[in-house]
């Protein structure tokens, strides 16, 4: 048992060195490069989710202004200058007008400035620990961009899937409800029934379930014990 628990950890770590190098930056930064595939004079624009997130919780945009998937939405100028996708609040009230001073602002190859994240709490690799952030008030980003909107309140449900090899996985409504609505995961990524959504560790390594969303702009898959405790 401990050879085999042993070599499965062998496995999954070395398919996430490659998997997790590649595709995770701490800040969840995103290229959006639909229309800058083959080059151009501007770099394409770059998202990034750290930024944002410390000022408006994930469900403010997921999935009212952005469908939650790289390159799903198809974001242009004129979209953005008519209130659209970025120009929901790039229009100089929200934030920052978007304006010929700005483009360099968006189309940048910049990269996060380091000295606003040795401000955060680490989590045991390193990575920003976003919800120990939101919960101590170091941050507090909006619920919604509509004063009149109720917000949700979080939702107290664990659930505890059980190891063979690998201490239980955990997951914590509560922590997910800060940031997300129900609609954010139900019933696209999981259904609403305990262990009726065929998720396994392989659908999560080759991202799937969980993976949707960790490794991506929450901390990577290779941070086994924060999952499983
Ligand atoms: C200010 C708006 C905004 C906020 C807040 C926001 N996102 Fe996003 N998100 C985006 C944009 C823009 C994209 C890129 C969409 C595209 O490529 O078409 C994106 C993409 C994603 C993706 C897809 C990544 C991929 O590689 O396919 C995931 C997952 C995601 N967001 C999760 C989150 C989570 C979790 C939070 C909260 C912690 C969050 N987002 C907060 C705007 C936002
Ligand atoms: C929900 C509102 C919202 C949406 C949607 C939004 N932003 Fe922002 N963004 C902000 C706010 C607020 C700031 C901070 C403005 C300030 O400091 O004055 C900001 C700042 C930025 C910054 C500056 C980051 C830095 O390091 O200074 C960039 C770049 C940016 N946004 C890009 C985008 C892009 C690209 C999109 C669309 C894909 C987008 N934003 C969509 C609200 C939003
Ligand atoms: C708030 C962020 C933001 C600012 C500011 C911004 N852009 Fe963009 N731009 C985007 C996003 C997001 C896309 C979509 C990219 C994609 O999906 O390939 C885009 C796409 C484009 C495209 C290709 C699609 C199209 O509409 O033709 C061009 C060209 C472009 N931007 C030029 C500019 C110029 C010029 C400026 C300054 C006047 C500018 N952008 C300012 C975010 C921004
Ligand atoms: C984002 C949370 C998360 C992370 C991170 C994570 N897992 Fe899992 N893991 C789960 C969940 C949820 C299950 C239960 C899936 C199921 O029902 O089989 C699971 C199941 C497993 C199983 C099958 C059950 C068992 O104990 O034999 C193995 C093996 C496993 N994970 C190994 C790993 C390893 C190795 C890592 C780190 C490289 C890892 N997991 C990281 C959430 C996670
Ligand atoms: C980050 C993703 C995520 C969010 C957000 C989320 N859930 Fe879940 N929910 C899950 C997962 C994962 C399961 C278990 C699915 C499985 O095991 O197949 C689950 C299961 C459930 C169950 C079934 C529990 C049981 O014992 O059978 C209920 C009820 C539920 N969720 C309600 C909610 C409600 C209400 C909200 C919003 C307040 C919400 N969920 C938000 C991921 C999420
Ligand atoms: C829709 C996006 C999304 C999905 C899907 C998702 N998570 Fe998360 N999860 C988050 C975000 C955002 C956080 C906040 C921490 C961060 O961003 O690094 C988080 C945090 C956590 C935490 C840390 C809680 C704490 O108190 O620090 C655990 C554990 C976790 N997720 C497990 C899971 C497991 C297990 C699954 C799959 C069953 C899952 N998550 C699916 C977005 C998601």
């Amino acid at each position: 048992m401990k050879i085999k628990a042993f070599l499965i950890i062998l496995i999954s770590s070395s398919i996430l060195l490659t998997l997790s190098a590649a595709s995770y930056s701490i800040m969840g930064d995103i290229v959006l490069d639909r229309y800058f595939k083959g080059g151009g004079k501007l770099p394409p624009p770059k998202f990034p989710h750290w930024f944002h997130r410390i000022r408006f919780k994930c469900k403010v945009c997921h999935p009212a202004i952005f469908k939650m998937k790289k390159g799903e939405n198809d974001i242009t100028m004129d979209k953005i200058m008519k209130g659209e996708f970025c120009g929901k609040c790039h229009d100089g009230t929200i934030a920052w007008q978007v304006n010929f001073d700005a483009c360099p602002r968006c189309h940048s190859t910049r990269e996060a400035d380091t000295k606003t994240i040795k401000e955060f709490p680490k989590d045991n690799m390193g990575n920003i620990d976003w919800v120990s952030a939101l919960v101590s008030g170091q941050i507090s980003p909006k619920d919604t961009l509509d004063p009149k909107a109720k917000t949700g309140t979080p939702f107290r449900l664990n659930l505890l899937y059980k190891g063979k090899n690998m201490p239980d996985a955990t997951f914590p409504h509560y922590a997910h409800t800060l940031w997300l609505d129900c609609n954010n995961c139900h019933i696209d990524i999981f259904l609403m029934k305990a262990g009726q959504s065929k998720m396994t560790m392989e659908g999560i390594f080759s991202g799937g379930f969980c993976a949707v969303c960790h490794g991506k702009v929450a901390f990577p898959i290779d941070n086994c014990t924060r999952c499983h405790k």
